[in-house]
C-alpha cells in the first residue's frame, strides 16, 4: 500500500495569489473570524479521522513504471536539451493563454509528457483515490478518455481501476495521438486500447457511454459555450461516474463549478470532493483546489530545468455520479493549522463552510485532527 500525502505548496499562480493554504491563526482568523463575530456555523472538535489507507488501498501519485520505462524508451534517441526547449516554448504558449495547438511533432509531444504527464498524472491519481474513498465498490468495466493527450488519465484509471476492460480515448492532436498509442503498445492492459481521432464533440457523438468517463486538464482549451455543450455531452454518455480534472487555479475551479452547477440541474450528484450538491460556499477570492506532491525522476527535471526531486502540483476536480452517494464526508480545505493550543480546520461540510478548532485538552480528537490534510475527507 502506497500513500503520499497532500501537502502544502509554495508555488505561486499567475491568476492570483493562493489563498488555500491558510498557514497562520492570523489568516484563518482574517478570512474566517470566529462564530462571535460571524455566523459561521461550527462542528464540535469531536470529528474522527477516517483512517487514511487503511479502509483501502490509495494509488502511488507515481507513474506506473511500465509508462516510465515507455517514456525512457522513446526518450532514448531524443536529445534532452532540445526536449527541455520544446517543453519551455509550450509552457510559454500555455502562460500566454494558447493551447496544446502548440505541440505539433512527434518531439513537442515527447517533450510535453515529459513536463506535464507526471503532474497531470499526479492529479488525476488524487481525484481518483478521492473519488475511490467515496465509492469503495465502483469497479467500472468501461473508460472513455476526451482529450485524452498521451493517455494520462487512461493510465491513471487503469491503475485505480483493475476491473477496466475497455478504454476509449479521443483527441484532436495527431502527435500526442501517436504519442499515446506508442506508450501503450507493450502494456498487455493497454495495447488494444480504441484512440479515436477528431473534435471532442463529434468523436463523442459517435462514442458508446461508459461506466467512467474521464476529461483531464481538457475544458480549459475550449470555449465556455463549448464547455456547456460538451459537459452535457459527457454527462449522456456517462452510466456511472463522471470526472472532470483541471488546474488548481481560480479559473480552473471556475470551469469545474460552471460544470458542477449545470449538470447537478440535469440531475447529477457529487461524490467528490464536497459533501453535498449546493451551491459552493467559498467567495471569490477564495477557491477550491487540492495539491499533490510527485516525484521527478532524472528525465524529468532535465526537461523542467528544475533542481527539486519533487514537485506540487495544484488541481481542482469534480466526481459526478448519477445515484446519490449514501455517505459524504466533510472535506478539508487547506492544510490545517497546528499551534500548540490547537488545530485550526477550514471544512467544507453537508451544512457548508465551517472553521473547526480542536483544542489541544481533547487529547483524542487533537491526535486525530493532526493527521488530516488538505484535501482529505472527514468526518
Ligand atoms: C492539456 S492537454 C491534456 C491531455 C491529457 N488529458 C492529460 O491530462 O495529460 C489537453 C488535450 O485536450 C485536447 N483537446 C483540446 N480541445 C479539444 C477538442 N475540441 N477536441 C478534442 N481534443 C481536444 C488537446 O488536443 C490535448 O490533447
Amino acid at each position: 500500500m502506497i500513500f503520499l500525502p497532500f501537502s502544502p505548496c509554495g508555488r505561486r499562480w499567475r491568476e492570483a495569489p493562493d489563498e488555500g493554504y491558510l498557514s497562520t491563526k492570523t489568516q484563518l482568523a482574517e478570512r474566517y473570524p470566529s462564530p462571535d463575530t460571524n455566523a459561521l456555523p461550527r462542528v464540535r472538535a469531536t470529528l474522527s479521522h477516517k483512517g487514511r489507507g487503511k479502509e483501502h488501498e490509495m494509488t502511488s501519485p507515481d507513474l506506473p513504471a511500465e509508462l516510465k520505462a515507455a517514456l525512457d524508451g522513446k526518450l532514448r534517441g531524443f536529445s534532452r536539451s532540445d526536449a527541455a526547449g520544446r517543453a519551455a516554448s509550450i509552457s510559454k504558449t500555455y502562460r500566454g493563454g494558447g493551447n496544446s495547438g502548440a505541440i505539433r511533432s512527434e518531439a513537442d509531444a515527447l517533450a510535453y509528457a515529459l513536463a506535464r504527464m507526471p503532474a497531470t498524472y499526479a492529479a488525476v491519481i488524487a481525484s481518483l483515490n478521492a473519488l475511490v474513498e467515496i465509492r469503495p465498490d465502483f469497479a467500472p468495466n468501461s473508460l472513455l478518455d476526451i482529450g485524452a493527450g498521451p493517455g494520462t488519465a487512461t493510465w491513471a484509471a487503469t491503475e485505480a481501476f483493475p476491473s477496466l476492460r475497455d478504454f476509449t480515448l479521443l483527441d484532436a492532436n495527431d502527435a500526442l495521438r501517436a504519442l499515446a498509442l506508442d506508450l501503450v503498445s507493450d502494456s498487455f492492459r493497454l495495447r488494444d486500447l480504441s484512440y479515436e481521432r477528431g473534435e471532442a464533440r463529434a468523436a463523442l457523438a459517435k462514442a458508446d457511454a461508459a461506466d467512467l468517463v474521464m476529461a483531464s486538464y481538457m475544458i480549459g482549451e475550449i470555449s465556455d459555450t463549448e464547455q456547456r455543450a460538451l459537459a452535457e455531452l459527457m454527462w449522456a454518455k456517462t452510466h456511472d461516474t463522471l470526472l472532470v480534472v483541471e488546474p488548481g487555479t481560480p479559473a480552473g475551479y471556475a470551469r469545474i463549478i460552471a460544470l458542477r452547477e449545470h449538470l447537478i440541474a440535469l440531475g447529477a450528484h457529487v461524490a467528490a470532493p464536497c459533501p453535498h450538491d449546493g451551491r459552493c460556499p467559498l467567495q471569490t477570492p477564495d477557491w477550491c483546489h487540492f495539491t499533490q506532491r510527485l516525484q521527478r525522476s532524472r528525465a524529468h527535471k532535465q526537461v523542467k530545468g528544475a533542481e527539486l526531486p519533487f514537485e506540487d502540483e495544484k488541481f481542482a476536480y469534480v466526481a459526478l455520479t448519477r445515484e446519490l452517494v449514501e455517505t459524504r464526508p466533510s472535506r478539508v480545505l487547506a492544510q490545517p493549522a497546528v499551534t500548540k493550543v490547537e488545530i485550526a480546520a477550514k471544512l467544507c461540510t453537508p451544512e457548508g463552510l465551517v472553521l473547526t478548532k480542536v483544542p489541544r485538552r481533547a487529547k483524542a480528537d487533537y491526535a486525530a485532527a493532526r493527521r488530516w490534510r488538505w484535501g482529505d475527507a472527514v468526518n
